[in-house]
């Protein structure tokens, strides 16, 4: 067990003022909760990634609500001193603000600390709206998961200048609408250091390279439990660990160092 106090979004924004890194893993139980805690993991993503890991679907547009609040119910019992987020799942903020604000409401209830909702633009009233009755929001640009269809498939984001410009307008009005944290995925390296150079939240990054504020990744990719290739932006750590604690210890260790990610191999 680790002695530090409850992680908080002012202890985040410390982090990205002072230049310590932000280390933030996805989790879906309260065993990894505990363990993950214990590890000194700063943030739990309870994602919408569940649908792939958990449940086995190809895509994460299956995941409901209700399975999102289970989820996030059982990671807030296991976990002790991490920061806690809960993705609001595709069909829970897309149909409107009213109905969006009571599945934030539901998330909150089960135990999340922030909610985090995809794409940029059309998102931004929501965002506001969460903020003025007390939700801290995490945004996410760059691939977002959800659009998978829209966006032809899993692809770099914001590579010609018109696409990073969009990327850089969107970052702008969630940070002035209250977004508390940004998510970059699939974003390039060049693209996601000016953005966080240049916003005052942090920027957590996956497959945007080594100059976030921190980094994020799907717990069974880091623990090598998927099947296949894996993308470019992640590393096994159980590769020469002896236990999972060991393997997240290792990640929360090179992600503050600046070992991970290695920006010649993990980023686009
Ligand atoms: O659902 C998820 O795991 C995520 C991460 C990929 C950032 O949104």
């Amino acid at each position: 067990m680790n002695n530090r106090k409850p992680v908080t979004l002012r202890n985040l924004r410390e982090m990205h003022v002072l230049g310590e890194k932000i280390a933030m893993l996805t989790c879906y139980d309260a065993s990894f909760a505990r363990v993950l805690d214990a590890a000194g993991v700063d943030a739990l993503l309870v994602g919408d990634s569940l649908g792939n890991v958990i449940q086995g679907h190809p895509t994460t547009l299956p995941v409901s609500i209700e399975e999102m609040a289970y989820h996030t119910a059982c990671v807030a019992r296991g976990n002790r001193t991490a920061w806690v987020i809960a993705d609001m799942p595709f069909g829970s903020y897309q149909e409107g603000t009213d109905l969006a604000v009571h599945h934030a409401v539901r998330l909150m209830q089960a135990g999340a600390h922030m909610v985090k909702l995809e794409g940029g633009g059309w998102t931004a009233p929501i965002v506001r709206s969460f903020v003025e009755r007390g939700i801290p929001v995490c945004a996410h640009l760059g691939f977002t998961p959800q659009s998978v269809h829209a966006l032809g498939g899993y692809r770099v984001q914001g590579r010609e200048e018109d696409a990073a410009g969009l990327l850089r307008k969107d970052a702008k009005e969630l940070a002035a609408v209250g977004a508390a944290l940004l998510v970059l995925e699939m974003v390039p390296a060049n693209v996601a250091r000016d953005l966080t150079q240049q916003l005052s939240i942090p920027t957590i990054g996956i497959g945007a390279g080594a100059s976030c504020s921190g980094q994020v990744l799907v717990l069974h990719d880091m623990l090598g439990l998927m099947p296949g290739e894996p993308f470019r932006f992640v590393r096994n750590f159980m590769d020469g660990a002896t236990s999972i604690e060991l393997a997240v210890r290792q990640y929360v260790a090179d992600v503050k160092a600046g070992r991970f990610p290695d920006d010649k191999l993990h980023s686009f």
